[in-house]
């Protein structure tokens, strides 16, 4: 289901007493402060050792619910320091992210990896957010679409039209990540218009307009607005401002 969506990607940051501080904190402010009606979907992706204590004080309402960063792609088994989907599952997770550009580059997932993983997730009964996103030099080139509709056949159009209906996708130009250079609205749309219309010839029409498009890569409480604004941008993934309570629910309170 299309909807209004703001995930928070921790990443590797916040010992457990800071993430208690910030989840109680944005629990707070989201009970006390109005946000557009429906309320956008928020979700929370802290490291695996904060999860169950981050869980606990999200409670069981589903909003903001609780999301995984990584996971391994075989079910169980002897994969020493692994962690899998159901594990996830388990203690409370209903989203993980999934292809996100650090993970492809700095622990060589690729596409096939990738697909596989999807296949994991969905069936351990967690919806994926799946990350695409082109580089500084691949933009240069003029070669992003190309780039992010390979990204798209390979990782994630091998789905059926009910596991598609399952994941969310995020597009999350490399060169805006972590680097304050957000992409401009005009980017982000057309972008995300371009990947909806991926969508939309690999399953159909009325697949692509329920399908929620996030954007992320230096998304913050001053851009969020803008960002929202376009008529193919769903909300964010969050990672820098999603740190900081105040500045992830003024995200929040963007549409
Ligand atoms: P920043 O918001 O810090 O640029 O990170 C974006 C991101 O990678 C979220 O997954």
């Amino acid at each position: 289901m299309r909807q209004n969506f703001v995930a928070g990607n921790w990443k590797m940051n916040l010992t457990l007493p800071e993430a208690q501080a910030l989840t109680s904190e944005i629990v707070q402010m989201l009970h006390d402060e109005p946000t557009s009606v429906p309320a956008p979907q928020v979700v929370l992706c802290p490291p695996f050792p904060l999860l169950l204590a981050v869980g606990r004080l999200l409670g069981e309402s589903g909003n903001p619910a609780l999301g995984a960063q990584n996971f391994h792609e075989k079910e169980s088994g002897a994969y020493t320091g692994e962690v899998s989907a159901r594990q996830l599952h388990s203690v409370g997770c209903q989203y993980v992210i999934l292809g996100h550009s650090e993970r492809r580059q700095h622990f060589r997932e690729d596409d096939a990896l990738l697909a596989q993983k999807l296949k994991t997730a969905l069936a351990a009964g967690l919806k994926p957010i799946f990350c695409v996103g082109e580089s500084l030099e691949t933009r240069e080139a003029n070669e992003t679409f190309d780039f992010i509709g390979q990204q798209l056949a390979a990782g994630l159009f091998h789905s059926s039209k009910e596991e598609l209906s399952q994941v969310v996708i995020a597009y999350e130009p490399i060169w805006a990540i972590g680097t304050g250079r957000t992409a401009s609205s005009q980017q982000a749309q057309e972008v995300h218009a371009f990947i909806r219309g991926q969508v939309a010839a690999a399953y159909d029409a009325q697949v692509a307009a329920d399908t929620t498009i996030l954007y992320g890569g230096s998304c913050n409480a001053q851009n969020a607005r803008e960002l929202f604004s376009q008529p193919d941008v769903d909300g964010g993934l969050i990672g820098g401002a999603s740190l900081k309570s105040r500045d992830f629910v003024e995200i929040i309170k963007s549409f």
